[in-house]
């Protein structure tokens, strides 16, 4: 079936697209320029306020949740169904965090994987926005949100008895979260991590 090579890749490419650098772009300046140079929801809101940072947010949430949504109903009688359905959710992390189009450096995949989490279970998700909104709450810090909650999601899918390739495909993706915040991670550890705040 040409499908199960032909979405996976689909899903990669919704991924990539930057939507963060195309809000900057369209409010007229480069994100990867200023802030922590991210992507993401959090710089452009940084860069730029709430209502380019929300825009940002929801868009690459939904670049997360459409590529599994329908490979879920693609694949419904696929023998692969198990494994190509949360294959395709991981890779539109993927290209959020390795655009194509961006020379593949792209973001950190916390709003995209939210969509893919949206999908998959959304008690999981209610559980960790109570986790996210907490740990910003008493840091000051998304990126210390993101590194606990990116953790802890393979616990709660386990804990709402998901299937073991829904716990594995959030494990790749606390793993890849973790790697793309390497330098939060080092920002965090020297008192030096930027505020999530407009400056
Ligand atoms: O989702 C990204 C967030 O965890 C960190 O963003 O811009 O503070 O590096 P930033």
């Amino acid at each position: 079936n040409t499908m199960d090579i032909f979405w996976p890749i689909a899903s990669y490419l919704i991924g990539a697209v930057p939507f963060g650098f195309l809000v900057g772009r369209l409010a007229g300046i480069d994100v990867r320029a200023g802030g922590s140079g991210n992507i993401g929801a959090t710089n452009v809101n940084r860069l730029l306020g709430k209502k380019f940072g929300v825009m940002t947010l929801i868009l690459d949430c939904l670049k997360g949740f459409f590529p599994i949504f329908l490979a879920a109903r693609l694949y419904a009688a696929s023998p692969l169904e198990t494994w190509l359905v949360p294959a395709c959710g991981v890779l539109a992390v993927v290209g959020h965090m390795f655009p194509v189009y961006l020379g593949f450096r792209g973001g950190k995949g916390v709003a995209t994987a939210l969509g893919v989490f949206l999908f998959l279970s959304p008690a999981a998700v209610g559980i960790s926005l109570l986790v996210f909104v907490a740990t910003v709450g008493f840091t000051g810090f998304v990126s210390a949100g993101s590194l606990l909650t990116a953790a802890l999601m393979p616990l709660w899918l386990l804990a709402v008895k998901m299937p073991m390739v829904t716990v594995l495909a959030a494990l790749v993706i606390a793993v890849l979260i973790w790697f793309k915040h390497r330098d939060n991670i080092g920002r965090l550890r020297r008192g030096e991590e930027k505020s999530w705040k407009k400056r």
